[in-house]
């Protein structure tokens, strides 16, 4: 059962009274994402069409006479707490002695101070409690929404001058270099940007971002995520690797991203690199050409008409760019042979979550078959949820 956003709130405002010993000033929240699709292409300065979900991380935050940061979860019992004069030196070289979790706050926190420029002795000490209901490990982006929600509160009680955009970066910087994981933007620009039953087309490389109305509720449709509990981490392995053959391709090719490659590209590519390379090159260039029809199609057929650019995708992350897993692949297959209207992995891959997009009367349906299927390869429960498309970063 998902609790809900207000109950997460007063989960974060107890913690915070619970260590703490006073009441929080206010508390402030930010969204987890779906990826309707456009995977992995945000790296590659290309499209995405992430929309911000239901879910969200909430911090409760109080300021202290000194100029200390302290954090706290429901995730994880201790307190962490650093001088904001000494987070300069922990990042990125010695952030191996932080606590996972609390690299990402504390890796905000840093990076809001590079890119407002303010010294930190000027600024107010604060206290951060956090508590959410994005799952974690499900590739719906968790960390972003610690991002989210720990830049939307530093940047109102410092007033820091920074738009919603600079805030997505000092988040994905914080993941690059303090957490260490080299993603893409697309999480934390989702997760600022998120609206209500919209999606958020988003230029990669411009950071041009237009709200895609959805219309799901409109057309008697529902988005269901399919938690495989298989988990991932975009620190290690694969992803990094996935990166790096993607800027072997553009070498290859010539440009400085493979937004750059167009699909008319593809043939001359083929003769220019290995095969492995190929497909990964060739994943992208056509995922970015899907994100494209994808938003052609919402605005000029509606939601019901995008289920073959969600099964092209996937199929392109599975056979193309190798990113999928058998779990996934059974959510997906399950999903559309019951009846779904479209089915993809959303996210990083390796693990976590697939999207399926589904007429209201045949959720059940399809959820029972994708449980179904699970049983039958022997592979542990999924656990199945719709999603909302949701309002951005807030205070609450
Ligand atoms: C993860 C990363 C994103 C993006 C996706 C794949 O979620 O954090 O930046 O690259 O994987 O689309």
């Amino acid at each position: 059962m998902t609790t809900t956003t207000s109950d997460t709130a007063a989960d974060a405002r107890s913690l915070f009274a619970d260590r703490f010993g006073t009441e929080p000033a206010g508390t402030w929240s930010a969204p987890g994402r779906a990826n309707l699709i456009g995977e992995h292409t945000d790296y590659n300065d290309g499209f995405v069409l992430p929309f911000a979900i239901q879910h969200r991380t909430h911090v409760a935050l109080g300021t202290r006479a000194d100029a200390v940061v302290r954090v706290v979860s429901t995730f994880d019992g201790d307190a962490v707490e650093v001088p904001l004069a000494d987070l300069d030196a922990l990042f990125p070289d010695r952030r191996d002695e932080v606590v996972e979790w609390a690299r990402y706050p504390l890796g905000v926190a840093w990076a809001l101070l590079a890119a407002s420029g303010r010294n930190a002795v000027d600024l107010t000490g604060v206290d951060l409690a956090f508590a959410s209901d994005v799952p974690v490990g499900a590739g719906l982006s968790s960390s972003a929404a610690i991002e989210g929600a720990t830049a939307s509160a530093l940047a109102e009680v410092w007033a820091l001058d920074l738009d919603r955009v600079a805030l997505a970066q000092a988040g994905r910087r914080a993941e690059n270099e303090a957490v260490g994981a080299p993603t893409g933007i697309m999480d934390q620009m989702a997760s600022m940007l998120g609206r209500a039953d919209a999606a958020i087309f988003l230029d990669c490389r411009s950071l041009d971002a237009d709200v895609v109305d959805l219309g799901f509720d409109g057309a008697g449709l529902e988005l269901l995520v399919i938690d495989t509990g298989v988990s991932h981490s975009h620190a290690t392995g694969g992803y990094g690797e996935r990166r790096a053959s993607c800027e072997l391709g553009a070498s290859i090719m010539g440009v400085p991203a493979l937004r750059d490659v167009t699909v008319d590209d593809l043939p001359r590519a083929a003769g220019l690199m290995d095969d492995v390379t190929f497909r990964r090159v060739r994943h992208i260039v056509t995922e970015n050409q899907r994100v494209l029809d994808t938003v052609r199609t919402l605005r000029e057929r509606g939601p019901a008409a995008i289920g073959d650019l969600l099964v092209a995708s996937h199929a392109s992350m599975r056979d193309d760019f190798e990113i999928s897993v058998p779990e996934l692949d059974t959510a997906v297959d399950a999903a559309l042979a019951s009846g779904a209207v479209g089915a993809r992995m959303t996210g990083g891959g390796f693990g976590g979550a697939a999207i399926a997009l589904v007429a209201r009367a045949r959720v059940e349906t399809v959820t029972a078959a994708v449980t179904a299927a699970f049983a039958a390869s022997g592979f542990s429960a999924p656990t199945i949820f719709t999603v909302t498309p949701s309002a951005g970063a807030a205070r609450d």
